[in-house]
């Protein structure tokens, strides 16, 4: 037992001490069986057994690499790290030992969804289609309602995932989490400490997935960027499903991770009256419907900019509704749209995450089409507008949709939400200062 002490030489304890790696209370008490060991532990007992039997460095290296995965197999079926017990071997997780407390980490779900019940019909078909380890993906433009929309159907499916929900925000447009990030949270959310949270960046993918493969587990991924931030992520296990909402279209992860996709388009005029009237008193709104309905319009029928507006107008009825409603006539009123104290939260701000993402020729195609009118524009009107080749505005035309800047209304005619087109119009006229500034 001395000699073993001696061979499983030292590590680092939690507090930075260094001790022994095979301090004898615990080989005993692992010998027992009454525990699952931690992984430093497994390293350091099968070096030190091999080294003793006099094993030549390759073949330690290769046994302990062996026993780490039947460790890293044992600690996936629900066998806590040094937790009390024998660890369960076959049956599946969710039977399992109650020591596991099941995460449920999503958010508070919207009180009130307006005209999303078709939307959620076809969610729920195609996810009954789905195999495990699938991808569920919904997108839509920029506050059309994905994450209430992806949050809502995830508290309907809680029953089908007994061993947890696992949710993290991946602040898409707002400064992202790269994926290293994500894992930490979701390793974090699965009981791993920070300092247990490997350090390598395929190791931290190998751990979260061991730790969920053979549960059944939701996670979802609020918020994306793009695909490569969410591979990494996805829950492989075939009991797991993974919903990542986004304003990018992800055709990446449909293509190659064959993603259920779900197009969020903007609500109808009906439902976005009443986001409208589900934060405004009926009383401001007696015989002004019209104006509900102008208004409803005016903010692009997106449930971001409505609730935006209806908070607005609450904060300061005195004006009076019909009043309000001929201010945001004014594009620049729209954009300006914010809470009162809530910085960096305006339309302005949002658009102007999604526009620095686009390449400063997408840039400058968005503004030329934002000066056509409400009926939209062809591609030849655009590659005219823009003075390019049609197969450039044809190109652009694409990215702009992948990031659901604009939307096809049929025949190749595409259009903008009103508010996106003052957006469009108020980046025009800062690059024309901008290059009159330059000129002078
Ligand atoms: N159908 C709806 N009915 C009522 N309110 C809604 C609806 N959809 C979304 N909302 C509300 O609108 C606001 C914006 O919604 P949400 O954050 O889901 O948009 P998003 O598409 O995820 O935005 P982003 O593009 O910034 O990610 C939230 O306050 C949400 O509760
Ligand atoms: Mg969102």
């Amino acid at each position: 037992m001395r000699r073993l002490q001696q061979l499983g030489g030292t590590t680092r304890a939690a507090n930075g001490d260094e001790v022994d790696a095979l301090p004898r209370s615990t080989v005993s008490t692992i010998l027992r069986g009454d525990k699952l060991p931690r992984s430093e532990f497994v390293s350091a007992f099968v070096t030190a057994c091999l080294v003793y039997g006099g094993q030549p460095p390759e073949k330690v290296a290769e046994a302990t690499e062996r026993w780490l995965a039947h460790w890293r197999a044992l600690y996936a079926t629900g066998a806590t790290e040094g937790a009390e017990g024998r660890p369960a071997r076959d049956a599946p997780l969710a039977e399992e030992p109650k020591r596991w407390s099941v995460p449920r980490h999503l958010p508070l779900g919207a009180p009130f969804l307006a005209g999303r019940a078709a939307e959620l019909d076809v969610a729920e078909q195609l996810f009954r289609r789905q195999s495990g380890g699938g991808v569920f993906l919904v997108t839509g433009s920029v506050g059309v309602g994905k994450s209430a929309f992806a949050v809502r159907w995830a508290h309907s499916l809680i029953d089908d995932f007994p061993d947890g929900q696992l949710y993290v925000d991946l602040r898409g447009p707002h400064g992202p989490l790269d994926s290293q990030q994500a894992l930490g949270v979701l390793l974090g959310s699965l009981g791993v400490h920070e300092d247990d949270c490997p350090k390598d960046p395929w190791r931290r993918v190998e751990r979260y997935r061991s730790l969920i493969a053979g549960r059944r587990m939701l996670v979802v991924l609020d918020n994306a960027c793009d695909a490569e931030q969410v591979r990494p992520l996805l829950a492989t296990g075939e009991h797991c499903r993974t919903v990542v909402t986004s304003r990018n279209r992800m055709s990446g992860l449909v293509a190659r991770e064959a993603a259920q996709r779900l197009v969020l388009e903007v609500l109808s005029s009906e439902a976005a009256c009443a986001v409208l009237s589900a934060v405004i008193d009926e009383a401001h709104l007696v015989e002004a419907r019209a104006e509900l309905e102008e208004l409803a319009e005016l903010c692009g029928y997106l449930p971001l900019v409505l609730r935006l507006a209806a908070v607005k107008f609450t904060d300061r009825p005195g004006q009076g509704f019909k009043s309000f409603v001929r201010s945001m006539r004014d594009g620049g009123q729209l954009l300006s749209l914010a809470l009162d104290g809530d910085t960096g939260s305006s339309i302005q701000d949002e658009l102007e995450f999604s526009y620095r993402r686009l390449g400063l020729d997408a840039k400058r195609f968005f503004r030329k089409i934002g000066l056509v009118d409400e009926t939209g524009f062809t591609l030849e009107a655009g590659a005219a507008l823009a003075g390019i080749p049609l197969a450039e505005a044809d190109r652009l035309t694409a990215q702009l949709e992948s990031e659901h800047l604009v939307a096809e209304v049929g025949g190749r005619r595409f259009t903008m939400p009103r508010v996106l087109q003052a957006f469009a119009r108020a980046m025009e006229r800062n690059a024309g200062e901008a290059r009159t500034l330059m000129l002078a």
